[in-house]
């Protein structure tokens, strides 16, 4: 008898160990096949993170689901509509005000300004207010984005008390609520980009142009309107409707670094389309078409602070308006570095 119930605890204990083995290699045929499912896995010669760069540490924006329902969280969620469909409230067609050109904010802050490197608000919230060289004072994220309202949207200023300007700073300080104070964000604004070294070449750039742009933009940089409301579905880089020549864009190193990084339209800073030599001779061509043409006489108080591709004078130095639009910069900025150090 002893015997027979020792064999029974065998047999028991066997189909216990058979059990716990089945379920073992289960387990383990899933998590491979989760391991080896398309995309899972970076293909060969796929950066994940540019060099020199650590994934951890780039920006990423909070999630917009989490906005609360209070009161706060429907300001930021009106604020955040009025990024993504500016012109449906401020515009040519725009519920509140016609003093703007028909462009959104979203059009050059991609994705509501959370697009990593595409000239998004990472950073806004931690580092304003903020002394900056062309107003030659400290500006808040108020007169900030009223700089964008006069310039890019070649518009009016928002009363700074006013729902609307309320709602768009409390949408951008959510948007960079987990930067510290005082630091600025891997990821944040536009790439890192080296001059050129001869200058941008406007004939190349338009070859490049018509290439990789046009389909979307037009042969002339008009833009394509959506039929239904009048809204643009490919906003203008050129003419009446497009940003101003005070604008931020109308830098060159601004336009090549958005561009670089951004278009055509789905590329991004770890798969660019377009090469930086490209970048810099498409916005060479682009910069040369017409557009509205404004100056603000407050701006650059001390000459020797205008950036080197600033492109009207009067400068602190001696070279060309030309060059300074187009480069080549090494040459400018070799000047101002001597000037220092005598
Ligand atoms: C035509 C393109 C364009 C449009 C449209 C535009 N901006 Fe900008 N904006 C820029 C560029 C370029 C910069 C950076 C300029 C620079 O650094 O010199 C900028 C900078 C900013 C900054 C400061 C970012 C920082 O990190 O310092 C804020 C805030 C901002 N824009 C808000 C807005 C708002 C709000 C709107 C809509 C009312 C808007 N912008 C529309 C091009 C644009
Ligand atoms: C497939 C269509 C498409 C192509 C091709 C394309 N873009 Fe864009 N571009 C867009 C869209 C759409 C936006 C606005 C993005 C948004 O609102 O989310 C935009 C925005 C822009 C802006 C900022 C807004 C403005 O109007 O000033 C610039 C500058 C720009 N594109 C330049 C270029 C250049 C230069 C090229 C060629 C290298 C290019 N794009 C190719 C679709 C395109």
């Amino acid at each position: 008898m002893k015997s027979q119930q020792a064999i029974d605890t065998i047999i028991r204990l066997a189909r216990v160990v058979s059990v716990i083995f089945v379920v073992v290699v289960i387990f383990i045929l899933l998590g491979a096949i989760h391991y080896f499912r398309p995309g899972f896995l970076p293909k060969r010669g796929e950066h994940l993170t540019p060099p020199g760069e650590v994934i951890t540490s780039l920006w990423t924006a909070p999630d917009p689901a989490a906005i609360s329902d209070s009161e706060e969280g429907k300001s930021i969620r009106y604020g955040r509509d009025l990024i993504i469909r500016t012109s449906a409230f401020i515009g040519p067609s725009g519920s509140l005000s016609k003093k703007a050109n028909g462009m959104n904010c979203q059009n050059c802050h991609l994705e509501a300004g959370t697009k990593p490197y595409g000239n998004n608000f990472g950073s806004v919230a931690s580092m304003y207010p903020k002394f900056r060289a062309r107003s030659g004072s400290f500006e808040t994220i108020e007169r900030r984005v009223n700089d964008c309202f006069q310039r890019s949207l070649n518009g009016a200023p928002l009363d700074s008390s006013s729902v609307e300007m309320k709602s768009i700073v409390a949408y951008i300080r959510w948007v960079g609520k987990d930067v510290p104070k005082g630091q600025r964000a891997k990821g944040s604004g536009l790439p890192e980009m080296k001059w050129l070294s001869r200058a941008a070449d406007r004939h190349m750039g338009k070859i490049n142009y018509r290439k990789n742009c046009s389909v979307c933009h037009g042969a002339e940089g008009e833009g394509q309107k959506n039929l239904t409301d009048g809204t643009y579905l490919y906003p203008p880089l050129s003419g009446a409707n497009s940003f101003n020549t005070a604008a931020g864009l109308y830098r060159i190193s601004n336009f090549a670094k958005y561009i670089y990084a951004n278009m055509p339209h789905g590329a991004t800073y770890d798969h660019p389309v377009l090469t930086e030599q490209e970048s810099w001779d498409i916005a060479a061509y682009v910069l040369s078409m017409p557009r509205v043409k404004k100056a603000f006489i407050a701006d650059w108080p001390k000459l020797e602070t205008k950036p080197v591709d600033h492109p009207f004078g009067p400068y602190a130095d001696n070279f060309s308006e030309e060059q300074h639009k187009y480069g080549p910069f090494a040459p400018i900025e070799k000047f101002y570095q001597a000037q220092k150090t005598n």
